[in-house]
């Protein structure tokens, strides 16, 4: 967006932009003013209703008509009877094809609410804010939409690109401590895959302080534009954000169906860093000294989960599950250096089994 008096910082994120910096609501008001919507919906869960709304109102003096959509906080919200009510209430509101919704939320929020854009009336507009974290370093950006069924996540969805996404650091204040950490492990994968000078800060950062943390945000965010623009299906490099991610899945999928706690996606992925980093300095990709960093970084930040041995075997039939892993074979994406990855490694499941056992001895100690 073109403005000498905005500080804003406008990325290209492939079939969007991603807007960052102080004035970055104040470029969603210009926007909207410029892509003159018949109406706007703000879709929020009470959260972020709550803590976000106020601010965004105060600047984006566009919105203060606008309706606002609250749904339940969490997961449960991407799903099918609450899609219908949204459709059903745009539709009361007789919101036509030029309508915009606003997406201000975590990541289910922006997940549903693209899915929403992108099926009432064949595709409205929409932006994104996201609140979290997660959805500031992820799940906001790149235009993929989906809701959850039949116990499948991210069953049903659609590509829809947003007219934006509008991150806004500040937002992250009311956040809780255990969801902030649940992205700074995207940020660390980030890191790890892409930039080692990204990495190094994220360390020597205090990750409370949000002063410190806001630039680190938007490096990340950087980061998975770039990547969604170089392959925005998946195809190749975007591959190389799966890392922590193939064995990160079987152990969060196996939390929610274990007695002991559920985990976030962000706690799984970083023990799925972990393990996958002693793969890749098992294989001779990754040397021995950035491995144990990487290890006692992740360690320390996030609890230990207590796997016993005979869990193994479910966690590896999770595996299996992820549709990334279809034809017996897993295809891990592995470290072959801080800040690099190589795709598609070939791994059998009794490396996975050594990979876990691994973990086991580490948090033993
Ligand atoms: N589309 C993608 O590419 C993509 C990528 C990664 C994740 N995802 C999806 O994102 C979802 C997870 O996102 P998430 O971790 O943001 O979860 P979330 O949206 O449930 O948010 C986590 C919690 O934080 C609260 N919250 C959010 N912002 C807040 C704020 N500023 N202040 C106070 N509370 C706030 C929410 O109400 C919620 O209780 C999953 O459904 C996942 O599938 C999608
Ligand atoms: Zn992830």
């Amino acid at each position: 967006m073109a403005s000498k008096s905005l500080s804003v910082q406008e990325i290209d994120a492939g079939s969007h932009p991603l807007v960052m910096g102080a004035d970055s609501l104040r470029a969603l008001d210009r926007r909207l003013g410029e892509a003159e919507g018949s109406a706007h919906f703000v879709l929020g869960d009470e959260n972020t209703l709550r803590h976000c709304l106020p601010e965004l109102l105060a600047q984006v003096p566009r919105l203060r008509d606008a309706e606002t959509i609250g749904v339940a906080p969490g997961e449960g919200s991407k799903s099918l009877p609450v899609c219908q009510d949204i459709w059903m209430h745009l539709t009361a509101r007789a919101a036509d094809r030029e309508a915009i919704l606003i997406t201000l939320g975590g990541g289910v929020v922006t997940d549903l609410g693209g899915f929403i854009a992108g099926t009432f009336k064949r595709g409205v507009r929409c932006v994104h804010v996201p609140t979290s974290l997660m959805g500031m370093v992820d799940a906001a950006i790149g235009g993929k939409s989906g809701i959850d069924l039949g116990g499948v996540k991210n069953n049903v969805g659609v590509f829809h690109d947003p007219l934006a996404v509008h991150v806004h650091v500040p937002f992250l204040k009311s956040l809780g401590k255990r969801e902030l950490l649940n992205g700074v492990a995207e940020m660390v994968k980030h890191g790890l895959v892409r930039d080692a000078a990204h990495w190094e800060a994220i360390q020597q950062a205090p990750l409370h302080d949000l002063d410190a943390l806001a630039p680190l945000v938007e490096r990340s965010a950087t980061i998975k534009a770039e990547v969604v623009r170089e392959d925005p299906r998946e195809r190749g490099t975007r591959k190389a954000l799966n890392f922590g991610h193939t064995i990160g899945h079987g152990i969060e999928a196996y939390s929610w169906e274990a007695g002991q706690r559920a985990l976030l996606h962000g706690e799984a992925v970083a023990i799925g860093m972990v393990c996958e980093a002693w793969l890749s300095w098992r294989l001779g990709l990754l040397d021995r000294e950035s491995n144990d960093r990487i290890t006692a970084y992740l360690l320390e930040l996030y609890k230990p989960f207590v796997l016993q041995g005979d869990e193994d075997h479910r966690i590896i039939e999770l595996m299996r599950n992820d549709k990334k892993n279809s034809a017996g074979q897993f295809r891990f994406t592995l470290l072959t250096g801080i800040g690099a990855a190589r795709v598609d490694v070939p791994i059998t499941a009794a490396q996975v089994q050594e990979a876990l056992e691994h973990y086991r001895l580490l948090i033993r100690v």
